[in-house]
């Protein structure tokens, strides 16, 4: 059996119906996996990859939640884990951005962000823990940002909600590590989804001219790296954040 291979392991995928995270939906189910995945308003888009990733002869269902809500957060982990009996992969990805300098940052704006990007992150895995504990075995992956790592002006909010998710990563892969619970963290560069579309011609010019490998990401890129860590190839790896950004933190 290929060291990748995720063959009949439960994956579950927050923000799974646009950009990285249906990559990673996609991905995942290409290796095997029955994926769930969550949504906050896109149905159709999340209809598509559900369709898709039954396609390919995985489970796959779609919950609208709103993942910065503890219980609702709670009570979809609760139905997979009951549908399933199990859950093997956790993959927080579903996050927002609200720029602004902190000058004119609304509380709004700082609340939305920390709570759709962090908190979440303490909602769903919070759930997940349970039945990993229980079956000895898991992998969560936390999809944070070289925001987090290096900061980014006019981005506060957002790098000081990926900057949490990695001491959440880390702590997290110290308390679970004897249970045999892989905890990661991915952190993009710049990555092709709708999240970045909104950037002017020029500033997208710039901000290439700083990426090593010139270019920037496609999610693919980005879901494969998720991949590696949810397999048994990536057992002995826990507490990391793998920049994969072009070379643009080092
Ligand atoms: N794109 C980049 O360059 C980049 C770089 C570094 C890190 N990241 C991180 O990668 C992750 C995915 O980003 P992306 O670029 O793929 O973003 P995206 O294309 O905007 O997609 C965001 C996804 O998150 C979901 N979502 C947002 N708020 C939610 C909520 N409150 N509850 C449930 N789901 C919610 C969205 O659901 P709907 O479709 O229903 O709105 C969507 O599926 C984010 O955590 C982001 O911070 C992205």
């Amino acid at each position: 059996m290929p060291a990748n291979t995720l063959e009949n392991k439960i994956a579950f995928v927050s923000g799974g119906s646009r950009g990285i995270g249906r990559s990673v939906a996609l991905t995942l189910a290409d290796a095997g996996a029955h994926v769930m995945i969550s949504y906050r308003s896109a149905a159709q888009e999340a209809r598509s990859v559900v369709d898709q990733i039954q396609q390919m002869g995985r489970e796959s269902v779609a919950f609208q939640v709103d993942v910065s809500q503890f219980n609702l957060s709670r009570e979809i982990v609760e139905k997979v884990v009951e549908q399933f009996k199990k859950l093997d992969i956790l993959v927080n990805n579903a996050g927002i951005t609200k720029d602004n300098l902190l000058m004119r940052m609304s509380e709004e704006d700082w609340d939305a962000v920390i709570n759709t990007n962090l908190k979440s992150v303490f909602n769903m895995t919070k759930a997940a823990i349970r039945p990993m504990m229980a079956q000895r075995s898991g992998k969560i992956i936390n999809i944070t940002s070289i925001a987090g790592i290096i900061g980014n002006a006019g981005q506060a909010n957002y790098a000081a909600s990926k900057a949490g998710m990695i001491g959440f990563t880390k702590s997290l892969a110290k308390e679970l590590g004897s249970r045999n619970i892989q905890v990661n963290a991915v952190a993009p560069g710049f990555v092709e989804t709708d999240m970045t579309a909104k950037l002017s011609e020029e500033q997208r010019k710039k901000l290439v001219e700083n990426i090593p490998l010139r270019r920037t990401a496609k999610p693919e890129e980005i879901a494969a790296a998720v991949k590696f860590l949810a397999s048994a190839a990536a057992d002995y790896i826990t507490g990391q954040v793998i920049c994969v950004d072009g070379g643009m933190v080092m």
